[in-house]
């Protein structure tokens, strides 16, 4: 058959395949843990319920704007000044599906076939299949100190005539590393220096430990001009558990904003007003919900990073943020993909492979479930990579026999 070259090129996302084997694993009756989900599993905001079904019931659900609702916008523009100290038009807002289509229709707007987009390593799974979908190349950036943590430098080296943006996640997936106020200084500075966009992909910035507070970019930033190449997304998927809602949003330029409305008019018409009102009620309303998750998650990783701790031969870097932990398995296997592979066939627990985020020898292993499954799970995995182990491990009633060495 004769797809597109770029239909070709494109890697279906892992983590939305894991999701899937998770849930047939489950239907099967198998006594799957997941270590590889991306979604809290606390409930949705009441007022996001009650928003939506309010809507619903009105029994006119039409079309929107294709750049979003204005009440959705509002609540943006409130976020922003709460969370970015900086006051923005609507016309510097649009409501997309997702962070995820914000981040695309960006780099649609922007990125030229052949054209280059530079992010630090390990990246989103998604950043260099985006990059894709433009035609143009994504170009990973390694920190040479073998850290999380990337240095200014290690992203000017890269910097050559085709490159046309940068995009920093921080706090990161899927390291859980938040990177440093410096750091976002210089970034910030760096691009405008050299013309370069920058996309702050802030997903998780409320979602972070040890007291830490959310960076705002534009803190840095010395052109507040509709020049501006700065462009700051965010959502409602994590720090709202709303992955299902599918909005997200991006916060830059007039100019910007409006190719992204074209594009987006194109391609969806905008998010259904329904999810919009949802997002209305989560951003408006009681906000105690986002505290209890982040304590959730804060707690979740100090027991996740205990039992690894204990593991003997895996190394880890505490995250800061996020609900990931990227452990180094390397001394077991250097190759992610088998290694996560023998841990779903012996033993059911499911893990993202280093590799699918840039680096390999690597598992990224997710405590946004419960204790039990971040606990047993990692009793689990112990069990099939520790020589030392005993011969025979119970789940449930099952008993699985050690035959491997
Ligand atoms: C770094 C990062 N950016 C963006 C997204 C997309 O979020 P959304 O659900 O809002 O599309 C994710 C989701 O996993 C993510 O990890």
């Amino acid at each position: 058959m004769s797809l597109s070259q770029i239909a070709r090129s494109l890697k279906p996302s892992p983590t939305l395949l894991l999701n899937e084997k998770a849930a047939i694993l489950r239907d099967k009756g198998e006594p799957v843990i997941h270590l590889g989900g991306g979604e809290p599993k606390s409930k949705v905001p009441i007022d996001a319920l009650l928003a939506a079904a309010s809507h619903i019931n009105t029994g006119e659900i039409r079309y929107t704007p294709a750049d979003g609702i204005p009440a959705l916008k509002k609540a943006i523009i409130r976020y922003t000044e709460e969370f970015y100290h900086r006051s923005v038009a609507p016309e510097n807002v649009i409501v997309s599906g997702g962070a995820k289509q914000a981040i695309l229709c960006a780099l649609q707007a922007i990125l030229n076939p052949q054209e280059e987009v530079i992010y630090p390593a390990p990246y989103w799974v998604s950043y260099p299949e985006m990059a894709k979908l433009c035609g143009a190349i994504g170009v990973p950036v390694l920190p040479e100190d073998g850290t999380f943590y990337p240095r200014i430098q290690d992203i000017e080296q890269r910097v050559g005539s085709y490159t046309k943006a940068v995009i920093i996640n921080s706090p990161n997936n899927p390291s859980g590393a938040m990177y440093s106020e410096q750091f976002i200084a210089d970034i910030v500075d760096f691009c405008e220096r050299k013309g370069l966009y920058l996309i702050m992909d802030d997903i998780y910035h409320r979602l972070i430990f040890d007291g830490k507070k959310p960076i705002s970019a534009y803190d840095y930033a010395k052109d507040f001009s509709e020049k501006s190449k700065l462009i700051i997304i965010n959502g409602i998927s994590k720090q709202y558990a709303m992955t299902g809602f599918r909005i997200g949003w991006a916060v830059a330029n007039k100019q910007i904003i409006e190719a992204m409305t074209n594009i987006q008019g194109h391609q969806t018409s905008g998010p259904s007003v329904i999810l919009q009102k949802a997002a209305v009620g989560a951003l408006n309303g009681v906000q105690s919900s986002v505290e209890s998750l982040r304590i959730t998650l804060e707690n979740n990783r100090n027991v996740m990073i205990e039992r690894l701790k204990a593991f003997e031969g895996i190394h880890i870097t505490k995250p800061d943020g996020t609900f990931y932990c990227f452990a180094d398995f390397s001394a077991y296997d250097k190759n992610s993909n088998r290694l996560s592979q023998l841990l779903v066939d012996k033993v059911m627990v499911l893990t993202v492979p280093g590799a699918e985020f840039g680096l390999e020898g690597y598992l990224r292993l997710s405590y946004c479930g419960s204790i039990k499954d971040i606990t047993e799970g990692i009793e689990r995995i112990k069990w099939v990579l520790d020589p030392n182990s005993p011969n025979e491990l119970y789940i449930g009633d099952r008993k699985l026999v050690r035959d491997w060495s």
